[in-house]
Order: structure tokens, then sequence, then C-alpha cells
């Protein structure tokens, strides 16, 4: 079977999993499109997708699960007898129950996952662990990887799903923590934090937060040239610690083909 056209679909607040799925959409050599849904999530319209397509879907992993904001977005994706490639980003602990979940919301809209892949990104909590991830040499393989796609699929005589680790039911959300980084004195007020939320829990004037809004992506953190906005307090400090502690090991790609 050969493949038209190539989407890559991706929701990444910090851009490690952009990164990573632009590297294998230039891998497949096809024609292609990218979405990022990081902003556009709630007022996302709708796709179609041709059963000549192949979709590249990539977002990080929250707490071994696809991120819940999310989830009922996706469902606006729908595919006709589709090849999917999922991808899941995770900082260096563990991403679990992630390609399971995303598989399920997928193949229940038409799709049928033909590879996936686990990818490292330094973590939004800490630039200390995962440091520079994706690196060059994760790119390279992110594009080797789009080859070995096209190769496969060429070959499929039918389109049809295939097993992967994680576990049904999905392990329990992560709880809401209703807490949000916060700019110190040393804001400038220039807007950019607002323009990166995907959740809208910064208002116009940046030192308005609802908490109850922020899914802690670090988007805010990581654009503010000032270094001025941090989660403030113990609030995150022990799963920081915890991070920084246990989960500071080299981890391979691993991809299912
Ligand atoms: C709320 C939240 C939960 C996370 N949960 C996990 C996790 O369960 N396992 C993991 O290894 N990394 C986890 N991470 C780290 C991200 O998966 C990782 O940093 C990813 O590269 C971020 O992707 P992005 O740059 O596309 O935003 C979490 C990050 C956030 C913000
Ligand atoms: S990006 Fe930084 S300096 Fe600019 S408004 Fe946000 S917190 Fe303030
Ligand atoms: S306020 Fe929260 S949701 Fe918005 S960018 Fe910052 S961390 Fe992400």
């Amino acid at each position: 079977m050969e493949i038209k056209k190539v989407y890559g679909i991706y929701f990444s607040p910090t851009h490690t999993t952009k990164k990573v799925v632009e590297s294998i959409v230039k891998g497949t050599e096809k024609d292609s499109e990218s979405i990022d849904i990081t902003l556009s999530w709630k007022n996302m319209k709708e796709y179609s997708l041709k059963n000549d397509d192949l979709l590249i879907f990539g977002a990080p992993v929250y707490g071994g699960r696809a991120p819940r904001l999310i989830r009922e977005a996706l469902n606006k994706i729908n595919g006709d007898n589709t090849p999917i490639i999922l991808v899941g980003v995770y900082g260096n602990r563990a991403y679990e129950d992630f390609f399971v979940e995303a598989q399920d919301i997928f193949e229940k809209n038409g799709f049928r996952v033909v590879g996936a892949g686990a990818f490292l990104g330094e973590h939004s909590f800490t630039t200390k662990v995962a440091k520079g991830r994706p690196n060059f040499e994760d790119l390279l393989k992110g594009e080797n990887f789009g080859r070995e796609i096209i190769l496969k699929i060429r070959n499929l005589e039918e389109i049809k799903s295939m097993d992967l680790p994680g576990n049904r039911p999905y392990k329990q959300d992560m709880v809401s923590r209703n807490i949000a980084p916060e700019p110190d004195e040393n804001c400038k007020s220039c807007g950019a934090c607002v323009k990166v939320c995907p959740t809208g829990a910064i208002g116009k004037n940046p030192k308005d937060i609802d908490p109850s809004k922020c899914i802690l992506c670090h988007a805010c953190v990581r654009v503010c040239k000032f270094n001025s906005r941090k989660v403030k307090g113990e609030a995150i400090k022990p799963a920081i610690d915890f991070l920084e502690g246990k989960c500071n090991d080299y981890k391979e790609i691993e991809i299912y083909l």
C-alpha cells in the first residue's frame, strides 16, 4: 500500500514532542502537513483522513497517560481505516499506559495503529532530567523511523492493528494540584507567557492566574526570557527531587513496528 499524504498532528507545550513528530514526518519523504494543536485543541476543526493518508500523532506523556486536556478533542480526528503512528514523548520516568489509551481513542475513530515510538523529552518540571532530549541522535532516529514506517506500510497487504505496551484499565489520572507557576518581581509584563498557555490559565495581565485551569505544562516557564515564572514553595519540589534523584539514567528510544 502506498501512502499519498502524511499528517503530523501534535500537542506540545514545551516543543519536545513537536521536534520528534516533525523529524518522523521528514523521514517519510512524503507530501505532508504539520498541525500543532497545543493552542487550538479547544476550537479544533474536524479532520477526516483518507485510507491512503498516514497520521503521525504525538503528545507528551502526563502521569503515564495521554494528556487529559486534549482527549476529547482527539475525537475530532477521524480516519477511514487509516494507518496511524503513535508517538509518546516522556521525561525519563515512564510512559505506562499512554500508548494503549491513545490507541483506544484513535481506533474507535477509524484509525489502525501500525507503529509506535516512545521518545525522550526534557522533563517539563526540571531541565536536569532528560536534559537536551530529544538530541541530535534522537532526531536522526526519528527520521529513520519515518523511513521504516513507509517501507512497512508499502509491504502490508491490509492495515491491521498491533499490540502495544500498557494496561487496560489505564492507571488513574493524576490529581489536579490547583497550583501554577507565578511571576516574581522580574516580570516585565511582556505577555509572552499569556500567548503560549494552552489552557487560558494566565489572564491578560500575566499576574492574574487561575490555578484551577493550569496543567503544569511549563510552557510559560520556558518562554519567559526573564526567568520570572516558577511554581512557588514546596508544591512540586518532592516530584522534582524524585525525578532528579531516581530518573536520571540515560534511556533509549523504543520503537514498535
Ligand atoms: C503534568 C505533567 C505530567 C508528566 N508526567 C510524566 C510521566 O508520567 N512520565 C514521564 O516520564 N514524564 C512525564 N512528564 C514529562 C513530559 O512527558 C516531558 O517533559 C515531555 O517531553 C514534554 O513534552 P512537550 O515538550 O511536547 O511539552 C510530565 C510532564 C507534565 C507537565
Ligand atoms: S513572559 Fe515572563 S516577563 Fe513576560 S509577562 Fe510572562 S512572566 Fe512576565
Ligand atoms: S499557566 Fe499552567 S497551563 Fe498555562 S502555560 Fe503555565 S504551566 Fe502551562
